[in-house]
This record gives C-alpha cells, sequence and structure tokens, in this order.
C-alpha cells in the first residue's frame, strides 16, 4: 500500500482512506482491513476527486492539517472522506437544500472534525463566522459555478491557499461545446486565482473539468 496523498492511500488499484469511524459505511462503499486498519474504499465514480486522482491528478493541496470549506456538500459523500483525510483539520459544509442536510448532519454528528452549514453558497457573507480557510472546495452544479467560486475565495481563502472545482459544463450552457465552456471559466477564474492543474473526469463524470487554482499571495 502506499501514501499517494496526505491520508490518501492506493491498494491494488483502489483508492482508500482510513475510516475515522470503524465500522461505519457512508454510502455503501466496501470497508477493507488492512493489517488491522480499517479503509474505506473511495469510489470515483461517486466522488470526483476521487475521479481526478484516479485521472492522475499531481496537485492535491489537501493535508491532513488543513482547514476546507466544502460548497455544495450533499449528503456528504466526498466531504466523508475528507473528514478522513483531515486528522487534524476540519471542514465546513454548506449544502443548500434542507433535505440533503438531514443526512449530512447526522453524518457530522458521527464525524467531529465536520461542521454543517444550511446555506446558499451564493451568499457567503450569511456564514460570515467560518474565518480563513486553507482550500474552498466547489461542486455545486451550477451555471454561477465560477462565481460562486471566486465569491467564497475572497471571503474566506487565505493568501496562498488553494481552490478545487469541478465544472460541470452541461449545468452551464447546453448550447455550447463543453471545451469552450471550460475556456470560459478558466478565463473568469484566472483574474483572481493562478491555475495550477486541470483535469477531465472521463470516463467516470462526462463533460466534467476539475481544477485546482492557488490564490497569488
Ligand atoms: C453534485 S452534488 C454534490 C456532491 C458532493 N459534492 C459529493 O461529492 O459528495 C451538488 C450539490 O450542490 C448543492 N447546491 C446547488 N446549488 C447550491 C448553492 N447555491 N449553495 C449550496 N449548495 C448548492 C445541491 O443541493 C447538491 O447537493
Amino acid at each position: 500500500m502506499e501514501e499517494i496523498f496526505d491520508n490518501v492511500f492506493e491498494h491494488e488499484g483502489r483508492i482508500l482512506t482510513r475510516n475515522a469511524v470503524p465500522g461505519s459505511k457512508v454510502y455503501g462503499e466496501n470497508l477493507i482491513r488492512i493489517s488491522g486498519t480499517e479503509y474505506r474504499a473511495w469510489n470515483p465514480r461517486r466522488s470526483k476527486l476521487c475521479a481526478a486522482i484516479k485521472n492522475g491528478l499531481k496537485n492535491n493541496p489537501i493535508k491532513r492539517n488543513s482547514v476546507v470549506l466544502y460548497l455544495g456538500a450533499s449528503t456528504g459523500t466526498t466531504p466523508s472522506h475528507l473528514s478522513d483525510i483531515l486528522t487534524s483539520g476540519g471542514l465546513y459544509a454548506v449544502e443548500i437544500s434542507a433535505h440533503s442536510m438531514k443526512t449530512l448532519i447526522a453524518l457530522c454528528e458521527k464525524r467531529r472534525n465536520m461542521l454543517p452549514i444550511l446555506a446558499d453558497a451564493r451568499n457567503p457573507q450569511t456564514y460570515s463566522e467560518v474565518g480563513k480557510v486553507d482550500i474552498v472546495y466547489e461542486d455545486v452544479a451550477s451555471p454561477e459555478q465560477a462565481d460562486i467560486l471566486l465569491k467564497n475565495c475572497r471571503a474566506f481563502l487565505k493568501k496562498g491557499g488553494c481552490a478545487m472545482i469541478a465544472i460541470k459544463s452541461q449545468s452551464i450552457d447546453v448550447t455550447k461545446s463543453p471545451e469552450q465552456i471550460y475556456a470560459e471559466v478558466e478565463k473568469e477564474l484566472s483574474k483572481e486565482l493562478e491555475v495550477l492543474e486541470r483535469v477531465n473526469l472521463e470516463p467516470f463524470e462526462m463533460d466534467h473539468l476539475f481544477l485546482v487554482l492557488r490564490k497569488r499571495e
């Protein structure tokens, strides 16, 4: 088994995180015991960050002690793996849907490094108590994806901190090609953030591009 990023492991072709709540599954993932430790198999078809890792992501700025602001947490599939990774850090999980929030709150009760926030990520002033963070991660599938990321980075991201975003071209404009959308979103984001890496998420997710960016010092 190899540790490919902080607290992210690769074993026999699978990406794993160490289960912070042994015996407990979040989304039906496989639990695997290796040398007395329980790991959760991270499914690249259910999590865009795992899809990016499977597709060769080189820059993963999420360290074990990072503080992450996660926008579009849904019921917590990807956030739960971040919770495994952030053994001395934590994450704020912002979600707009009250329905998803019920499941997310139950997850956060078991995982003490996750804090749920029921809010619209278009309005960061409504959760200003978050303060400065190392990473802003966005997976909201909204036509305003770029604007949402920039607003949240302006409000919360430390200088030199990183942003990560899964761009879903179909949510932005179905009349344009994915490549055209990606170029437009990158141009918008590049005004304030430096693009470090771009990873196409096929075959795990169609018409999705994953970007890692950094706030200029
Ligand atoms: C693709 S799902 C996220 C899946 C999740 N990131 C994961 O990997 O486990 C997108 C989520 O964004 C939420 N969302 C959409 N618009 C939002 C907004 N303006 N503010 C906060 N959440 C939003 C949706 O309710 C949905 O739960």
